[in-house]
């Protein structure tokens, strides 16, 4: 027989590569934290349950041809009733806080100004759940479900009465669960509900204004937003920390030179007047009220004081550039560059494939307004994902998108952008408002027959990242 040597020449290749192999060094800072966001009227259901008021999604999503297939979110994945499962879910990524929005229309379901005790007991069995499980729960106020009765009485946010009524529902909550959640957020994407509800009409409540009616519809949201600051802080047990969920426009240096990178910050600005800029500075551009002819923005100095109350951290939801900077000579300080009509995106035609955008949303923001602490509030990708007959969801396509997105938040902490924690959208496929349930951000997939979830391939590859705080 032929005599073999104790080992393989292959035996000891494999062991140098192992001895010699380098982990990539890309940690995040240590106290980084890891979740995932929902929002009430994507993923409850029970639309009718417990004395819920209608909101405006309901309203707008039961009427015919508004949303793909004629979904809605009467349903949607059922977590009214089966959150004690999904905190699981939660446990099992590893994760250790997790955003999730209150529905107003549960709190206050009509016009009577009285509270729903029946609501608040949900939240308050949702929290208590969270909390039992370590999980930080990081409360939204408003992710879009308007109740209804204030789109009937006052136009919704056409009106500075739903910005004081915005007040007293945040009044209350801090009262009933601001012992318990130590952090909020006031508003959601004021950008999407308000361009897309009341400029093109094509989210609820389905209005068509002109831009220069916009501006005051922007105006009672971020109004709104400082009410609710205020409120929050005033009626809670606790010194809660308040801040906003915003999808600012984030405007991406096309190369990154100086003299592009320069102007791109006055773009940021700009692009932001109405929403972000006028919170953190107290003051719209000169540029933006010029937009206006006289009379149409009606404001005082007071709410633009309110507007502007001094926030605890900053929460960006970052899918993708808005705009491609450049430096220039002209008037504005810079030039604006267009997308390449090849630019890749997600299954979301809207979601550009561009990585940096989290770095230079966070990364303008730190030098821009000197914000010293910041959440991604949402980042996510919306693929295919496509079912084996064993029920495997290989969204490989995703992995890439988080890696990607990651290695660039990842650049930013490092450089000393104070970015605290990421919250990936979504812990599950639920309601994608017009797209229905056709388009799918997911970690785990819901078969909405049966309610059961799936982790896909990407709950694992988040769970790495969790787990090792690093990009994986
Ligand atoms: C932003 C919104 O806040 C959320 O509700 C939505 O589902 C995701 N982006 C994906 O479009």
């Amino acid at each position: 027989p032929l005599i073999m040597s104790s080992k393989s020449e292959d035996e000891k290749s494999l062991k140098k590569i192992k001895n010699d192999l380098i982990l990539p060094d890309n940690k995040f800072p240590k106290d980084f934290l890891w979740g995932t966001a929902t929002a009430a009227y994507q993923v409850e259901g029970a639309y009718k349950e417990d004395g819920r008021g209608l909101s405006i999604w309901d309203t707008f999503s039961h009427k015919k041809g508004n949303i793909v297939n004629n979904d809605n979110g009467d349903v949607a994945c059922d977590m009214y009733h089966s959150f004690k499962d999904d905190i699981k879910l939660m446990k099992d990524l590893n994760t250790t806080i997790f955003r999730f929005s209150i529905s107003w229309s549960r709190i206050f379901p009509d016009a009577s100004g009285k509270p729903n005790q029946k609501g608040i007991d949900f939240y308050n069995r949702f929290v208590d759940e969270l909390l039992a499980n370590d999980i930080r729960p990081f409360a939204t106020l408003y992710h879009w479900d308007l109740p209804q009765y204030l789109q009937d009485k006052y136009k919704g946010w056409e009106s500075k009465e739903t910005s004081k009524a915005f007040g007293e529902y945040a009044a209350c909550i801090g009262k009933n669960l601001g012992d318990r959640v130590n952090d909020f957020f006031t508003i959601n994407e004021f950008r999407t509900f308000i361009e897309m509800g009341y400029g093109s009409g094509v989210f609820a409540p389905g209005t068509k204004l002109p831009e220069e009616k916009l501006g005051q519809v922007r105006h009672n949201a971020v109004l709104a937003h400082g009410l609710a600051v205020q409120a929050l802080r005033t009626n809670s047990k606790n010194k809660v920390r308040v801040g906003l969920a915003d999808n600012l426009s984030i405007a991406v240096p096309v190369v990154e030179t100086r003299e592009n990178i320069k102007a791109s910050q006055i773009a940021m600005r700009e692009i932001n007047a109405s929403y972000l800029t006028v919170i953190l500075e107290g003051k719209y551009t000169e540029k933006y009220l010029k937009s206006f002819s006289t009379n149409a923005l009606k404001y005082t100095d007071e709410e633009l004081k309110i507007i502007s109350s001094p926030l605890d951290f900053v929460g960006l939801n970052v899918y993708n550039p808005t705009h491609l900077i450049e430096a220039a000579d002209n008037k504005d300080g810079y030039k604006v560059i267009p997308f390449a009509k090849s630019f890749p995106t997600t299954t979301s035609k809207w979601e550009l494939i561009a990585p940096e955008a989290l770095y230079w949303a966070t990364k303008h923001v730190k030098d821009i307004w000197n914000v010293n602490e910041m959440y991604i509030t949402e980042n996510g990708s919306s693929s295919i994902d496509e079912k084996t007959a064993d029920n495997k969801i290989y969204d490989t396509d995703r992995i890439s998108f988080l890696r990607n997105y990651l290695t660039q938040l990842q650049r930013a902490t490092s450089e000393g952008v104070p970015v605290k924690g990421y919250f990936y959208w979504s812990l599950m496929d639920n309601f994608e408002w017009t797209s229905g349930y056709s388009v799918t951000f997911g970690l785990y997939n819901v078969d909405f027959k049966t309610q059961r979830r799936y982790p896909k391939m990407s709950a694992n590859y988040f769970k790495e990242v969790a787990t090792n705080n690093k990009v994986m």
